[in-house]
């Protein structure tokens, strides 16, 4: 392929295509001496290690190593091939290219199904401003109180009730029905004679990437009917987890303000923007991705949560918290009286509503007040049970200075000394971060557990009706292995979900395992099948208990000892004797001498410690 676009052609686009603009639109970028710099948007860091060459129009990423020309960076940023990839750069220099044939087909298949998505904003845009079709609808938008200027932005549409208009109507201008399937906005009649519109009768929010080319919808409906808002499906230009709602109208504004406001609900966003919060997103009401907090990154370096205020909003916000930890973005959030964003600037107003973003908690002090209010810190039970609590908090805490900062003020605040606070949290292993961090080694596992484990997360995959059955043997952490442990919990966590859903819950690694056991079929005749699973969870409860028991104990002897709680070594170190057959008598006192007291290894490898007894 690369052969076919010749030198000067190539040579062309390079001339005319400013690599500071095009990284632009993903990188907030800052001249430093004869570069540009900014935070890479290949891997997730914390001091900007990616480099532009403005000039030779090359770019470069010490921390990461990825770098090259604007053909590279287009194919990477927006997983293209080199192919799409010259396409996409020779239309923005204006430039031609000449292909074959197949080459245009391959080419435009993606550009095709753009159209189509364009092309239904149209469709819906018409229907809403139909004096007849759109009027209730249009009544829908007044009664909330969405003017018109906020509903041109942000492109809002309607789909009439009937079930093709919009098939009819796109049919006609060209676009086939299995494209606009492809597209999410058809689906197949389940008699398989032909398609029918996905969304009828809804108020419809397109969702827009940052290259302002639409990729999905969502549809909000005008009654009581279920769901109240119904979204696209995934496709091939439309990741959930990668998208945000209205990013692409809130981009400048993020920037310009260096702080992001995230919300939950599309109606949320757009009253924002229609009340001058011009850099709120919306989370697309899933639950917030590592993927999503890394594209807010690119543009900010603080957020905002102003999630709703009733428990599900709270529960969403406190998850979405870690997340931003994790990223380092410092967030800060607002907990509104009641309802939602939208709600609240349509009766308070966008004075009190931009008093409340000045005003909001950073992160951890609304921690430390939920956990305070759990909790009495007056008694010393209760200023444990506090500090206890955000523990978890602190361990996801990526930047060493702020989880010092947070740990003085902890201590501070509750009157406690800091290295005890320290301590505890460096008893408690850090769980595994959402970001993929450097590759671990992997350690050598029992095979065959390794395959009970391997089977049971393969079965659930294509067995939804599984997952609760596995689920109420074993819990995530009963799998071993750390990747089949992430799927299962994913897994329990969605026990209906197809594997697009799956997929949102699980990092790059898992994904990878996801899509593999997918396309593979599980090695289990289905007359064979409970059986097989019975077996299998059996396996990792009873035929290793006792290894498991004592590599259990070893780790929390271990972590006793980093946490300097002599009195639970000395418990744990009695139970792990009898466990191993030597009562307590038999061993020599000693601590120092880390006689009679299992090493971690030792713990690992069975049947080492049986030489003792
Ligand atoms: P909410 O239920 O809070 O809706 O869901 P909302 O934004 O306040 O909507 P209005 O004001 O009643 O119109 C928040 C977001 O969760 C997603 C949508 O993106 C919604 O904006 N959601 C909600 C769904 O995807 N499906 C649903 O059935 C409900
Ligand atoms: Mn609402």
């Amino acid at each position: 392929m690369r052969g076919r676009l010749t030198a000067d052609i190539k040579e062309e686009i390079r001339q005319r295509v400013d690599l500071v603009e095009l990284a632009s639109a993903h990188v907030s970028l800052k001249k430093a001496g004869r570069h540009y710099k900014g935070l890479c948007p290949f891997h997730q860091e914390k001091t900007p290690s990616f480099h532009i060459d403005r000039e030779r129009g090359l770019w470069h990423c010490f921390g990461c190593g990825e770098g090259g020309d604007i053909f590279d960076f287009v194919m990477r940023i927006s997983s293209l091939s080199f192919t799409e990839a010259a396409e996409t750069l020779a239309r923005r220099a204006g430039v031609r290219l000449e292909r074959s044939p197949e080459e245009v087909q391959q080419a435009t298949e993606r550009d095709r199904l753009y159209r189509a998505l364009e092309a239904a904003v149209g469709f819906f845009r018409e229907q809403l401003l139909h004096p007849e079709w759109g009027r209730v609808a249009r009544e829908y938008l007044q009664r909330r109180g969405v003017d018109v200027n906020a509903a041109e932005r942000f492109r809002l549409g309607y789909a009439t009730p009937n079930w093709d208009d919009l098939l009819t109507a796109l049919g006609t201008k060209g676009f086939p029905a299995a494209l606009l399937s492809g597209g999410g906005l058809v689906h197949p009649r389940s008699t398989g004679d032909g398609y029918y519109d996905m969304f009828r009768h809804r108020l419809i929010f397109p969702i827009l990437d940052l290259q302002d080319r639409p990729v999905a919808f969502g549809g909000r409906a005008l009654d009581e009917t279920s769901p109240k808002y119904l979204n696209s499906r995934e496709t091939a230009v439309f990741v959930k987890g990668r998208t945000l709602y209205a990013l692409n109208w809130a981009r400048e504004a993020i920037r310009q303000h260096d702080e992001v406001v995230v919300v939950e609900g599309n109606m949320d966003a757009v009253t924002c923007h229609q009340f001058g919060i011009t850099n709120a997103v919306a989370s697309l009401g899933t639950a917030l991705t590592p993927e999503q907090v890394l594209a807010l990154k690119r543009f900010a370096s603080r957020a905002v949560l102003v999630y709703d205020a009733d428990a599900a909003g709270q529960a969403a916000m406190e998850r979405a918290m870690t997340l931003f930890e994790e990223a380092d973005l410092p967030v800060r959030v607002v907990v509104l009286p009641s309802g939602d964003p939208d709600a609240f600037l349509r009766t308070e107003g966008p004075q009190r509503f931009q008093h409340l973003l000045a005003q909001a908690v950073p992160i951890f002090e609304y921690q430390v007040d939920m956990a305070a209010s759990r909790h009495d810190p007056k008694t010393i039970e209760g200023r444990v049970r506090i500090v206890d609590d955000l523990i978890p908090a602190m361990g996801a805490v990526a930047n060493p200075v702020r989880q010092a900062e947070y740990i003085r003020s902890l201590a501070q605040r509750f009157d406690l000394a800091e290295d005890a606070v320290r301590q505890r949290l460096r008893g408690r292993t850090r769980g595994k971060s959402h970001f993929p961090g450097p590759p671990q080694a992997v350690p050598t596992r029992d095979r065959a557990r390794d395959q009970a484990e391997r089977l049971l997360v393969h079965l659930m995959v294509h067995e939804p009706a599984l997952r609760r059955v596995v689920g109420e043997a074993l819990s995530p952490d009963d799998f071993q292995d750390a990747r089949y442990r992430d799927l299962a919990r994913a897994l329990y966590d969605g026990p209906d979900d197809a594997v697009e859903g799956i997929r949102q819950r699980i990092d790059d690694d898992g994904q990878r395992l996801l899509m593999q056991l997918v396309f593979e079929d599980p090695p289990v005749v289905e007359k064979e099948k409970e059986k097989v699973v019975k077996g299998a969870i059996d396996f990792i409860m009873y035929r290793e208990p006792a290894a498991q028991h004592r590599l259990a104990l070893a780790r929390q002897i271990q972590q006793a000892q980093t946490a300097g709680d002599l009195e639970q070594v000395r418990r744990l170190q009695m139970e792990y004797l009898k466990l191993i057959g030597l009562t307590p008598a038999e061993v020599p006192p000693s601590r120092e001498s880390g006689q009679g007291q299992p090493s971690r290894k030792g713990g690992e490898d069975d049947g080492q410690e049986e030489g003792g007894a």
